[in-house]
């Protein structure tokens, strides 16, 4: 065991934080640069630290968790999901169940209750959006963003469902009842099950062939039938078929 292996087992033993299946070299980079940023010298004198300090070691998460997002990020892959894949969603279901998993901030789950709003206001709908990190879910919960979200958002939309906070906007009690914060590890917690729509971008990006491969199982099977997973825009599905996906076309996959 190298003295990265060692950090990482010391991670997990002590401070209950598992980054084993994140890839290696990325990871590495990224803990490396914090610790030249504290001038902390070696591993051994990092995990004794981030043991003895708080603050610390919840920036150490946020650093290594990397939580950059946007409201409709990849537009034209929103537009695919809203124009074919959620009217045939409702046709099954009015009511829709949807996971938003790993939404850091919030903009994820927050463009889709906007889309739902929009195209099936009568709708029970439910979204469930989880991310590991507890410092982004509580700004996802807050729902306060900063006056650079106006340029993402289509200004028909952030006029109706935003309000004017400060220098920038919060997301309506509309948008915000649909939704429900939780903190859930996709490395660790159990899955729930029977979703319509599962919402998982930008986050396995990060973790190695082995763990993305088991987390694609686990996804399809908390999808219902004809349920449809929407990944990334790098992030097809290989194996795919093996796993018993139908391809809905790229970046969503279908549960038969
Ligand atoms: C780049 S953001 C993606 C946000 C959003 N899905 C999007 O596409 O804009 C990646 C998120 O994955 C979360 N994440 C990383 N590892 C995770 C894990 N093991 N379980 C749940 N979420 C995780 C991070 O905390 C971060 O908020």
């Amino acid at each position: 065991m190298d003295s990265y292996e060692l950090f990482l087992e010391h991670l997990r033993k002590y401070l209950d934080l598992d980054l084993t299946g994140y890839k290696r070299p990325q990871m590495e980079r990224r803990i490396n640069t914090l610790m030249r940023t504290l001038n902390i010298g070696d591993y051994e004198q990092f995990i004794e630290i981030l043991g003895k300090d708080k603050a610390l070691f919840v920036r150490f998460v946020n650093h290594v968790t990397i939580n950059v997002s946007e409201f409709f990020r990849n537009p034209t892959q929103w537009r695919i999901l809203e124009d074919q894949h959620l009217p045939v969603l409702l046709a099954q279901n009015p009511n829709l169940k949807i996971w938003s998993a790993g939404c850091s901030t919030g903009e994820e789950c927050y463009t889709m209750a906007m889309i739902l709003a929009e195209k099936a206001p009568r709708g029970q709908h439910a979204i469930l959006a989880t991310d590991v990190d507890n410092q982004v879910l509580a700004k996802a919960q807050a729902g306060v963003y900063t006056a650079k979200i106006a340029s993402g958002i289509p200004q028909g939309l952030l006029q109706k469902y935003f309000t004017l906070s400060g220098d920038g906007y919060q997301a309506k009690q509309e948008l915000k009842k649909i939704i429900t914060f939780k903190h859930h590890n996709l490395l660790r917690d159990p899955f729930p099950e029977q979703m319509d729509l599962i919402i998982c971008r930008n986050v396995v990006i990060y973790f190695t062939e082995e763990t993305k491969s088991i987390l694609y199982y686990k996804f399809f099977r908390a999808l219902r039938s004809k349920g449809i997973l929407f990944t990334g825009s790098t992030e097809q599905i290989i194996q795919s078929r093996e796993i018993g996906f139908e391809s809905g076309g790229v970046f969503f996959y279908q549960r038969p």
